[in-house]
């Protein structure tokens, strides 16, 4: 049988994400094509998250789902990669014997030679498995990142992180930090920017320590933001994740001096007490993240801010939930992405006593969340009636509308014609509900 069609899940983040633009690029190289339902195709990926407990559940559910189809047909050829592949590596084999390969997220520069391997040995397929955490530099992706048409794309930059927080498990399943070079990244931005790219994203699980560091040439985080500003045909630039342990000075100026970069910074705070974000191992506390609130609102009054936080920590009082929300209510952030604490096994505050209970973890996060979508909609109802600049992405999913983000990455909905997909318009916001904000497109000059 030759395999022709493929079906990708992703799960997790937008780093998954982009690993996956990489391996449909990769299959597409080989010859395959993708298809819509995993029921179409004959070569089947999950894209695994293991950050908590949520996404884990998922990926066994749906291993279970693909695992029926290949019973079904048994030519199928199965995969999983990502950090669940990485953490229970072989382990999956056990469980799910229809699984023809486990590929960790340092591995899938290989994938091409897996496929062409077991599509060679049919009749007698043995099982893959390639979960080394080596900190070699990332293999260049370039040649088969693509845009997949849109006018946005993920660019990773580094992979990895250094900080080992006591909950996280990202460490343990994508290794220490390792940056691209510079010319490898800008390769890669040039040649999205030929796909019609206009707005990339950064990505890193720790952008503000990125570091190339060669005989010939050093760039840290900055310099490399200063650089992608100079490319024509370029017209935002955003990063996600930053630390705000390592968020200097130098990053905050350049929302002020960079003419690309956008006026939004995804920042994650986790906790509001001090306590909490000790055993956390943040090393930051709450009084420095609040300065550098002051620091970006002074460079850019307007600056959006969103972040990342988890209710139940082991040991977390009522009065530590209490400080997170006191911190959510003196920063009036923009967007949250809130979490209940989850164990992952391997992880320092796995061991911690004093866990919270569900139901309690429940109870916190759902007043946090109403909170937030309180403040939420009062900032977007506080754009009614100004004009702003839109980056159109394509055609909404309610019918006859285009949609696209203002620079600080708020969606926009509004009537106009569909040339003017992949430019920036400027659109007079009349509403702003909570998760969108809905326009008219104002005649260009
Ligand atoms: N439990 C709950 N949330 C977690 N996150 C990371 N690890 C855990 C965990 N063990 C959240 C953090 C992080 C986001 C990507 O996921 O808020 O910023
Ligand atoms: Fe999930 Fe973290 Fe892996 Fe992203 S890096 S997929 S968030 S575990």
């Amino acid at each position: 049988m030759v395999h022709t069609k493929f079906f990708i899940k992703t799960m997790g983040c937008q780093m998954n994400e982009y690993d996956s633009d990489f391996l449909a690029g990769s299959l597409i190289d080989l010859g395959l094509s993708p298809v819509d339902v995993p029921e179409a195709a004959d070569v089947l990926l999950i894209n695994t998250c293991t950050v908590r407990a949520k996404p884990e559940q998922k990926a066994y559910s749906l291993l279970g789902r693909f695992s029926e189809i290949k019973n079904r047909k048994s030519d199928v050829i199965l995969g999983v990669v990502g950090c669940l592949a990485q953490q229970k590596s072989a382990e999956l084999l056990k469980r799910f014997p229809g699984i023809d390969f486990v590929l960790g997220p340092r591995d899938l520069s290989g994938i091409r030679g897996v496929i062409q391997e077991l599509q060679s040995a049919i009749r007698k397929r043995k099982k893959i498995v390639a979960t080394e955490l080596e900190n070699s530099i990332p293999a260049p992706k370039t040649a088969f990142t693509r845009s997949n048409g849109g006018v946005t794309a993920f660019v990773s930059i580094m992979e990895g992180c250094n900080n080992f927080c006591s909950y996280c498990i990202v460490p343990y399943v994508r290794g220490r930090e390792v940056s691209r070079s510079p010319d490898d990244i800008i390769l890669e931005v040039r040649n999205l920017i030929a796909c019609g790219v206009k707005e990339i994203t950064l990505l890193g699980q720790n952008v503000n320590s990125y570091c190339w560091a060669e005989a010939r040439e050093t760039s840290d985080f900055v310099s490399l933001l200063a650089k992608l500003d100079e490319i024509e045909g370029l017209r935002r630039v955003r990063f996600t994740t930053s630390h705000p342990k390592d968020l200097s000075g130098e990053l905050i100026e350049c929302f002020g001096t960079l003419n690309k970069l956008c006026p939004h910074i995804h920042l994650p705070f986790q906790a509001g007490s001090n306590e909490v974000l000790k055993r956390m191992k943040r090393r930051y506390t709450r009084e420095k993240y609040m300065d550098h609130v002051a620091r970006l609102r002074e460079v850019v009054p307007d600056i959006a801010i969103t972040s990342d936080v988890m209710v139940g920590f082991p040991g977390e009082s009522e009065q530590d939930f209490e400080s997170t929300l006191d911190l959510i209510r003196s920063v009036q952030f923009d967007g949250l992405f809130s979490f209940k604490y989850s164990d992952r096994k391997g992880t320092v505050s796995n061991e911690m006593p004093d866990k919270i209970g569900e139901s309690e973890k429940s109870r916190r996060l759902k007043i946090l969340q109403s909170l937030q979508k309180q403040i939420t909609l009062i900032k977007n109802k506080a754009i009614e009636g100004r004009t702003v600049e839109v980056l159109v992405e394509g055609q909404s999913k309610k019918g006859g509308q285009l949609t696209g983000r203002t620079g600080s990455n708020k969606t926009v909905n509004f009537i106009s014609d569909k040339e003017v997909i992949g430019e920036i318009v400027n659109v007079y916001i009349e509403r702003g509900f909570l998760n969108s904000l809905r326009g008219r497109q104002l005649l260009r000059m």
